[in-house]
């Protein structure tokens, strides 16, 4: 029989600052129930909702996931139209409960490349929320971990070629500030759900040190006590960050 999880999150001061969650297994979610694919994509756009609300509802610092990767872009055209309309459409949707909710919403990765439609909408959704106090909502929308390093790089190598960074000057604290958002802290903890066990190229400077929860089950599956469950194994880990 299936373990029921844990319905309860743990006492407030054992939660993380921050969560971060690779959204996998829509796909496969869909597919063993005869759906098409982007039914579990859908259903998946319904667990981002109930986890932030969660998230928010517990003051959680905040949630960064990851929903477009840069890799992503090499999937059918007709999924990625679909995932871009979703996107548009859980921003419009969803902006009222974000506001509702004291979230600030943000969003990292090369956005550009996003097209004008979705970017107007996280646009407008950053700018209503930016006062907002509560949980820190981030997207990671064609985001790939490896080119956040790069683009980092490449801001402190441009200062250096310019002559106001010196050489000696690109260090770990350079770099941290140099990424997409420097005032986030490091992941706590992070979770892939989909039964696989790899990183997929999500947040690879800033998880150094984060605790891994990697669920056997789909991410649509993945709702409030799924949460609560991953929530309470952080709260029992012991984090020594290479000390004893
Ligand atoms: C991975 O499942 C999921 C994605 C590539 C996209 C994530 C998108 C969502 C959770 C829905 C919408 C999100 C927002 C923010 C509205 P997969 O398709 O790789 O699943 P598979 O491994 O089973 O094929």
């Amino acid at each position: 029989m299936a373990k029921t999880p844990a319905s309860d999150p743990p006492a407030r001061d054992k939660l993380p600052r921050h969560v971060a969650i690779i959204m996998d297994g829509n796909g496969r979610w869909a597919q063993a129930r005869g759906l098409p694919r982007v039914k579990g994509h859908e259903e998946g756009a319904r667990s981002v909702r109930e986890i932030t609300e969660e998230c928010a509802a517990l003051g959680i610092g905040r949630l960064t996931l990851f929903a477009f990767s840069s890799e992503n872009w090499k999937r059918p055209k007709a999924e990625i139209d679909f995932l871009m309309k979703l996107l548009r459409r859980y921003m419009v949707n969803e902006r009222p409960t974000i506001l509702a909710n004291n979230i600030r919403f943000t969003a990292i990765g090369r956005l550009e490349a996003l097209g004008e439609a979705v970017l107007a909408e996280l646009a407008k959704t950053k700018e209503l929320s930016r006062r907002n106090t509560g949980t820190v909502l981030c997207l990671a929308l064609n985001y790939g971990g490896r080119q956040e390093i790069v683009d980092a790089a490449r801001r402190l190598a441009r200062e250096a070629a310019a002559g106001t960074r010196a050489w000696d000057a690109v260090d770990e604290a350079a770099l941290d500030a140099a990424m997409y958002d420097p005032e986030a802290p490091a992941p706590d903890l992070l979770i892939r759900t989909g039964g696989d066990h790899r990183i997929s190229n999500f947040l690879l400077w800033h998880i150094a040190y984060a605790e891994l929860w990697l669920p056997e089950i789909a991410w649509p599956d993945f709702k409030r006590a799924q949460l609560h469950e991953a929530l309470r194994a952080f709260a029992a880990r012991e984090r020594r960050f290479g000390g004893l």
